[in-house]
Formats: structure tokens, sequence, C-alpha cells
């Protein structure tokens, strides 16, 4: 299957967005469709190095303003210098994706061996990193009565993981909580929030959980989706950078699985 290309438009010209993560894997893709549909984007990674690359990539692809800010979103002080240099630059912000996540190298122990440290780390980039983004813009966003908000998950939220790490289904279970109350609470100022929960993408992040497989788990995981593949990275971008438009002005609170029915099998 080749990687479908992102849908050019002008859609989300004059709308600005921040990606969190977005120097690798799945998030890049999502600079790339926000970006093809006219959005200017602010990508928050803790590589700043590498996010520098793709901002001056995407700004050259799409002809939109695009920057990189260093950020370590587990860090308030961090995401509170991000959304002052957003709000500098770009004045308004109207669409804001939490990719910044994963495992951070952790693996899985049996939860009598598991460290306070890889529990803390995990949770801190995937939970309260979003809460801290979130919570950095959503001010700006309901003054303005407008805004899209999607939170990366994974289908470990609604399940368990096959990483088998408790940190990581318990941090992702944990932004659909946070991402449904929020949904409630803003959807009167226009803005809707949304979990996407990708499938198995063959990332840096995926790749590295691919290789640790026995061969029975790998046949294991591709009898368990439905569509009997994994997923490309375009396919979670497409869907993500879709709940940030106004065609879907209507869907907020939701979980959406980009995962080829993988949900159903568990
Ligand atoms: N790849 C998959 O199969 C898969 C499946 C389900 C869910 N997910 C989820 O999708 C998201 C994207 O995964 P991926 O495969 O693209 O990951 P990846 O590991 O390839 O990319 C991770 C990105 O996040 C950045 N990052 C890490 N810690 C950070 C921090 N503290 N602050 C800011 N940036 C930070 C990294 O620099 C990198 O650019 C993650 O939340 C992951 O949990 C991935």
């Amino acid at each position: 299957m080749t990687a479908p290309a992102p849908l050019r438009s002008d859609e989300l010209k004059g709308q600005s967005a921040i990606v969190t993560g977005g120097a690798q894997g799945i998030r890049r893709t999502i600079v790339d469709a926000l970006a093809a549909m006219g959005a200017r984007a602010a990508i928050a990674d803790i590589q700043g190095e590498a996010a520098a690359r793709v901002s001056a990539e995407v700004s050259a692809a799409y002809e939109v303003a695009a920057f990189a800010v260093s950020t370590d979103v587990s860090q308030r002080t961090h995401v509170d210098d991000l959304a002052r240099r957003v709000l500098e630059d770009f004045g308004s912000v109207q669409i804001l994706v939490c990719a910044a996540g994963g495992l951070l190298g952790h693996v899985a122990r049996p939860l009598e061996q598991t460290a306070d440290e890889a529990w803390h780390d995990i949770v801190n980039v995937n939970l309260h990193g979003t809460f801290y983004v979130c919570r950095a813009f959503i001010g700006r966003m309901k003054k303005q009565r407008y805004g899209g908000i999607v939170n990366i998950t994974s289908g470990a939220g609604r399940s368990v993981s096959r990483t088998k790490i408790h940190a990581y289904t318990t941090a992702k279970a944990a932004v659909y909580g946070f991402t449904r109350e929020m949904a409630k609470e803003c959807g009167p100022f226009g803005i809707t929030a949304n979990s996407v929960a990708p499938g198995f993408v063959m990332t840096p992040l995926g790749r590295d959980q691919w290789a640790m497989k026995s061969q029975e788990e790998k046949d294991d995981l591709m009898k368990s989706i439905a569509v009997g593949r994994t997923a490309e990275a375009q396919e979670i971008a497409a869907v993500t950078a879709f709940l940030c438009t106004p065609r879907a002005g209507y869907v907020t609170g939701q979980v959406i699985g980009v995962d080829g029915g993988h949900w159903m099998f568990g």
C-alpha cells in the first residue's frame, strides 16, 4: 500500500496549529497534513534540531509559515515559554495536536519490579504534558470562541497494551478522560476536543516494538488487525487533520480508532 499524499486545500488558511512531538514519526505526517491545508505550524519537540529541520521542509513544501520550539512538554515552564513564543509569532492558535508521547525507551517489567522513574517518565510526558499544553492555550481559544484539539492516544488506553507497560496504558486511558471533560467544558465556546487512537505504525517507536516481538507475537498481532496490515503514518495524520477542520465541527468528545479494526479483537 502506498502512503496517501496529504490532501491539498486552503481550508485551514489563516489558522495556526501547534503539534507537539512533531519532529518524527506519526506527528511529522500530522504537520504535513495540516500545512497542506494551509495552516501555519509551530512544532514543539524535545529534539529541537530535528523539529527545526521539519519546520524548514514543511515551510518550503507548502509555502506556509512554520517554526520549531525546543520543548519538553513534561516541564510546565517549557510549555509556558512555548505558549508565549507561539502567541507572539502567530497572535492566535486555532489547532492543537498533542502528540508528544510514547514509551521513552522503557520496556515492560512485572508490576513489582516497575521503577518509580519508569512510571513517572511515561505518565509525565503522555498525560501531564497533554494537560500542560491544553491548559496553556485553552484560555485563548475560549476567548476567540473557536478551536480544534486532538490528543493522540493509543488503543492501549481502551484495552490493554501489547507493550505490557502499565504506565503507558494508564496514561493513555487518562488522556481519554481528560479529553472528554475538555470537550464538555469547551463545546459552548465552539471548541472540539477528540482523541485519536492509532493502530500499529512502523515509526521509530513502532519499529523498536516490532523488533522486540517473537515471530509468534508478530503473527498474532497481524491476525488481530481486520484489514490485515499495519498502518501508514499518513493514515493517522489524515483523520487527525480532518478533526481539526470546520467540517468536523460536530464531532467532539470522541475516541477515533485509526487501527484497521484492531480494537475489535483486543
Ligand atoms: N507507532 C505506533 O505504532 C503507535 C501506536 C499507538 C499509539 N502511538 C502513539 O502515537 C504517538 C506518536 O508515536 P510515534 O510512533 O510517532 O513516536 P516516535 O517515538 O516515533 O516519535 C516520538 C516523538 O515525540 C518526541 N518527544 C518525546 N518526548 C518528548 C517530550 N518530553 N516533549 C516533547 N517531545 C517529545 C520525540 O522527540 C519524537 O519526535 C505517541 O503518543 C504514541 O504513544 C503510536
